[in-house]
């Protein structure tokens, strides 16, 4: 049977993956949808929400660091870094066939109504939503009750109306902010978006090979924060998949391995760039901010609910076999092949790739290091050993 999952539970969990990109997340993207699909429900009643929604939590997927980040939560910043971060979030998506649909959403989720105005330009309703909803988003400040906050955003609002906002939807906010549940349901921590919405045709089926589309991209968001690093998610996968087929593993599991090669670095994007560029060696307390990053992609895969062994194999990665890896501290019986295949594909795709320091190992040097983690009992003797006598098939073939 072919394996399926649900568009929208993958697009919530890069959502909140990019949402980790600064202190303390505090799911911008979560509530951006929320608020989107409220005011859409406003000025578009009966219609499917299911595109606007997935484009909200996406929306911006094209954020490179920590700083712009905080730059764009800003009301008013920098053009360039909003037009750049829409640009960028509009090319990624195209690496997903059934994301195509929404790049305009994402491109112009910054672009001014009065812009739209005075242009040719083709700025669908939903963008103009997305533009909106963010920009509610960024005023909620996280210390102060929301309640005590509603007049002051409200009143920043009416100030853009025609101007940055589409004045039909400055209407359908006003509308809703009058009740206490909207504000208090944008600050719920405990219900994710989703859950909010009550619409029919929401469940959008990947099947396999959207599945693999998107955690390809998922690769390129997390590969693309570090330059030397640019390929290293893809490389994972690549010689996991071919690792674990020389180790006798088949069929579907040869998918899920390379799905959780896509995806085990996905908790590195809870680390800022200023750790993750730095060149000489980490300080003790830079190491323990690193030893995050599995225990966020574990968090993330675990919520689509129905990929337990990608979660596994990914967020394992770092697992050794005496207890020595982290963030689990699992053991030998804790480490089934999937997670010791994954271990040492991770090293091998690290130690032979190019640092700004280094230039990656060749196949000997690689290969005594991977039996002295045998011979420390950190990595499996028969993994080690397959890898070894198909080295040129798993690391160098294409
Ligand atoms: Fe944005
Ligand atoms: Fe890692
Ligand atoms: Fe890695």
């Amino acid at each position: 049977m072919e394996f399926t999952a649900n568009l929208l539970d993958f697009a919530e969990m890069l959502a909140c993956a990019v949402d980790l990109m600064e202190r303390g997340s505090h799911h911008h993207g979560q509530r951006v949808a929320y608020i989107a699909f409220r005011l859409f429900e406003k000025v578009k009643p009966g219609h499917n929400p299911s595109d606007l929604v997935i484009a909200s939590y996406l929306h911006d997927i094209g954020i490179e660091s920590f700083m712009t980040k905080e730059k764009a939560r800003k009301f008013h910043t920098d053009k360039e870094i909003l037009w750049l971060h829409c640009h960028e979030g509009s090319v990624l998506v195209e690496m997903v066939d059934i994301l195509k649909g929404i790049k305009p959403f994402i491109l112009y989720h910054h672009t001014d109504y009065s812009e739209i105005q005075s242009s040719s330009l083709d700025v669908p309703l939903e963008a103009q939503i997305i533009h909106l909803a963010d920009r509610i988003e960024v005023q909620i400040k996280p210390h102060r009750p929301v309640l005590t906050q509603i007049e002051d955003i409200v009143d920043t609002i009416l100030k853009y109306k025609g101007s940055m906002f589409n004045p039909e939807l400055v209407e359908a906010f006003l509308s809703l902010s009058i009740q206490e549940s909207f504000w208090l349901d944008i600050v719920n921590e405990y219900q994710s978006a989703v859950e909010y919405i009550d619409f029919p045709s929401m469940d959008i089926k990947m099947n396999a090979n959207d599945i693999r589309q998107f955690s390809h991209l998922c690769a390129r968001i997390v590969d693309r924060k570090s330059p030397f690093t640019a390929q290293h998610s893809q490389r994972v996968a690549s010689i996991a998949v071919k690792l674990a087929e020389f180790c006798g593993m088949r069929g579907q599991d040869l998918f899920f391995m390379e799905i959780a090669g896509l995806l085990h670095d996905l908790g590195k994007l809870a680390i800022p760039d200023t750790i993750l560029h730095k060149h000489g060696k980490l300080t003790d307390e830079e190491y323990r901010v690193i030893k995050q990053h599995p225990y966020y992609t574990y968090c993330l895969i675990d919520r689509l609910n129905v990929m337990d062994k990608v979660r596994d194999w990914a967020a394992f990665h770092h697992e050794r076999l005496d207890g020595s890896g982290y963030p689990f501290h699992l053991t030998a019986g804790q480490l089934d092949l999937g997670a010791r295949v994954m271990a040492v594909a991770d090293m091998v795709g690290a130690i032979t790739e190019d640092r700004p320091y280094r230039a990656g190992y060749g196949e000997k040097e690689t290969m005594d290091i991977m039996w002295r983690e045998v011979k420390d009992n950190r990595v499996d003797g028969d993994v080690v050993d397959i890898l070894g006598k198909h080295y040129g098939d798993i690391v160098c073939g294409g």
